[in-house]
């Protein structure tokens, strides 16, 4: 019978291997001149996933895995942009089966992990569902990287034009709104659009299996 571990998120922090690839992902992205997805993205991502399930009070263990499979989401951007949700599934198992996590639990992230991108994204699980929510709700200016050209990449300006963003969960009217301020003199809502509309199909999916309607205000103005 293996020797199984209870491993909380804070020992998924403190994790140096964990902590390596999380940035070595993000340095690749760098290079290639995508938005950061290091720490801030892989804490913002944890806490936003573990929050949405408590808020819906779902099992403690479960809202822990939320932030454990929210922290390790990007890691595969190490091996490559494309396909970067299966093999940081990947990875994620080869890391959390040494760490000796229960094979349930490792199971349940790594479905997380390898079904949040968008391409071949589904809510799967609870927390593949909160997953989504997370990752897909982190737009902002800080995601923009010191040398990046506004004029020549649309990511770069929906995320810098983003003035102030919440993701908000009312248990009891069973809704889940994405509400964000964002500045049309850097970028158009119509900007937004062209490249959000599939994720926020995803989110409006991800809410569903959670049991929730998913709204978006985008300045004060209900979109969906
Ligand atoms: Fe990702
Ligand atoms: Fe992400």
């Amino acid at each position: 019978m293996a020797d199984y571990q209870a491993l909380s998120p804070e020992d998924i922090f403190k994790n140096p291997e964990v902590r390596c690839y999380i940035e070595s992902g993000n340095n690749c992205l760098g290079s290639i001149g995508f938005t950061e997805h290091g720490l801030a993205h892989a804490k913002r991502s944890s806490h936003y996933a573990q929050r949405i399930l408590e808020s819906l009070g779902y099992p403690a263990r479960t809202c822990e895995l939320a932030a454990i499979a929210g922290y390790m989401h990007d890691i595969g951007n190490t091996v490559n942009r494309a396909d970067h949700a299966h093999s940081g599934a990947l990875m994620a198992f080869t890391l959390l089966n040494k760490l000796q996590m229960p094979p349930e639990e490792i199971a349940m992230v790594c479905s997380a992990i390898g079904h949040h991108d968008e391409k071949t994204a589904y809510p799967v699980n609870p927390l593949a569902a909160a997953l989504i929510l997370s990752d897909k709700s982190d737009v902002r200016r800080t995601r923009v990287r010191k040398d990046a050209v506004l004029a020549a990449d649309i990511h770069d300006r929906v995320n810098y034009a983003v003035e102030d963003m919440r993701l908000e969960i009312d248990p009891e009217q069973k809704v889940c709104t994405f509400n964000i301020v964002i500045d049309t003199e850097i970028c158009p809502v119509m900007e937004y659009f062209e490249i959000f509309l599939e994720r926020m199909v995803l989110c409006r999916k991800a809410a569903r299996t959670l049991g929730l309607q998913f709204e978006l205000i985008i300045n004060n103005t209900r979109l969906l």
